[in-house]
């Protein structure tokens, strides 16, 4: 339906509500004290508008609650397996689908056949899982966005895009035979969520067949991408998304998704590739670490209801009022004087805490200062994207910052309303009258794998 009103309404009615976790300024500062200034460490109850992440955190339809009870918990060839396998199939026409129970099992099991020291795995943007999923096979991942993608003042339509010219140097440089994959995340989550244009799809499964190379989509949020193409890109306005999707996927040899994202699902993923020598490797460790090829780590009734998902998700009311809230948002926030990644992403909106904090060094985390500000001023719970996360220490022990600073407010799917997010909109313009009180963070423990999720921190 053309939709020709501002308003953003919600494409659904609402049939099971939960309370919202409210609690005082009081409770907040002692909760922060006692997580270690780590928001991984409070409790979801603590939490007013919980936008930690876009995964697993979804309100499933009436249809998927449906397919929980209808899904068949069969050790082997449930039917439930066949239902997901074939949607996944039309989806993406790739041939060998191996169901896991999220994204990174996917890419623990796919980088311990192809990985390795010597390797490279190279991308527009590895994601965080991804990163440290190439890195412990001993391979090394390699990031090639798009020129202008750090430059976050601008707007631009496909800012996730990769950087092909980049991309060819690295590979005359290593030599193809060291580069067993090239993974194009879609949409590029460690840069603000941003798109990737199909001509430069094209042009990365254009280099990597010169090369020799496979071409994998890091999937999670395709729709959401596709969805983009629709809006932003030449030739594509009166497409359905579907077949844009379709399009997608039909340059790649093969993909993987965290199925908590575009699938609507609260748990799931698969790896799906036409490879099938790669495919029996994967399925042997799926039996090692997941389970058994017709469920990999996976009840059948999620099997059904991320089937279910993976069509509902492509409902272009759906994707019209998704992609809408994140532009609100965004709005809202710029309006306030609160500087963000731009243009506004998919699944949600990243605050540029650089920008809105040069009071605070890139050693005292000014991104985690503001998710905890956040936090402490409204409830409201985001995600650092800076120096906790990618910060790291050189061979002899300097620090190094990372290049971004950014909170992460993500938008949960079906789950919050746009009065929800005006209230975000208010409690980051009340922040940003006194943001010069925001004092900075110092590190007491970090470990070296994925340090966000376990780090202690104390304000300075
Ligand atoms: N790839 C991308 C692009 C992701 O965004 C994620 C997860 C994964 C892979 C890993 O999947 O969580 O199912 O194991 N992203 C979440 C986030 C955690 O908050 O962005 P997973």
């Amino acid at each position: 339906m053309e939709w020709k009103w501002k308003t953003i309404i919600e494409p659904f009615k609402i049939k099971t509500v939960e309370p919202l976790g409210f609690t005082t300024r009081e409770e907040r500062v002692r909760l922060l004290e006692q997580a270690h200034y780590n928001l991984f460490n409070i409790r979801a109850e603590k939490v007013l508008i919980d936008m930690l992440t876009d995964s697993g955190t979804g309100a499933m339809s009436a249809d998927q609650w449906g397919g929980i009870m209808r899904g068949d918990e069969s050790y082997a060839g449930a039917r439930s397996y066949y239902n997901f396998e074939e949607q996944v199939r039309e989806l993406t026409g790739l041939r060998e689908i191996i169901p896991v129970h999220q994204g990174r099992a996917a890419e623990k099991i796919l980088f311990s056949v192809i990985g390795g020291k010597g390797r490279y795995i190279i991308s527009n943007s590895h994601f965080d899982t991804t990163r440290a999923n190439v890195e412990y096979s001993g391979a090394q991942a390699m990031d090639f966005p798009a020129k202008g993608a750090l430059d976050f003042d601008k707007t631009a339509p496909f800012k996730g895009d990769a950087d092909v010219a980049a991309m060819e140097r690295f590979i005359k440089d290593k030599g193809a035979e060291n580069i067993p994959l090239c993974v194009m995340t879609v949409t590029n989550n460690s840069l603000g969520g941003q798109p990737v244009s199909m001509a430069n799809l094209k042009k990365v499964q254009e280099l990597c067949r010169r090369y020799g190379i496979p071409l994998f989509l890091d999937c999670a949020r395709f729709a959401e991408n596709a969805y983009f193409i629709k809006l932003r890109e030449k030739g594509y306005n009166q497409r359905p998304v579907k077949e844009i999707a379709e399009e997608m996927f039909e340059l790649a040899d093969g993909c993987w998704m965290s199925s908590k994202k575009d699938a609507l699902v609260n748990i799931g993923g698969f790896l799906a590739m036409n490879n099938a020598e790669w495919a029996q490797k994967c399925r042997q460790l799926l039996i090692l670490t997941e389970g058994f090829n017709t469920y990999g780590g996976l009840a059948g009734r999620d099997l059904e209801a991320l089937a279910i998902g993976l069509r509902e998700v492509l409902d272009e009311n759906y994707l019209h009022y998704r992609i809408r809230s994140s532009a609100y948002l965004g709005e809202g926030l710029i309006k306030k004087g609160v500087p963000i990644v731009n243009p506004p992403g998919g699944h949600g909106v990243y605050i540029n805490a650089k920008k809105f904090l040069p009071h605070i060094k890139p050693q005292n985390f000014p991104a985690q200062a503001l998710a905890c500000a956040l936090y402490l001023e409204g409830g409201i719970r985001g995600v650092e994207i800076g120096t906790l996360m990618f910060g790291r220490r050189d061979a002899k022990g300097n620090f190094i910052a990372a290049p971004m600073e950014l909170v992460r407010l993500a938008m949960p799917r079906r789950v919050y309303t746009q009065s929800h997010i005006d209230y975000v909109i208010e409690v980051c313009g009340s922040l940003a009258k006194d943001k010069k009180k925001i004092r900075g963070l110092e590190a007491l423990e970090v470990s070296p794998i994925l340090p966000h999720f376990t780090a202690k921190l104390r304000p300075l």
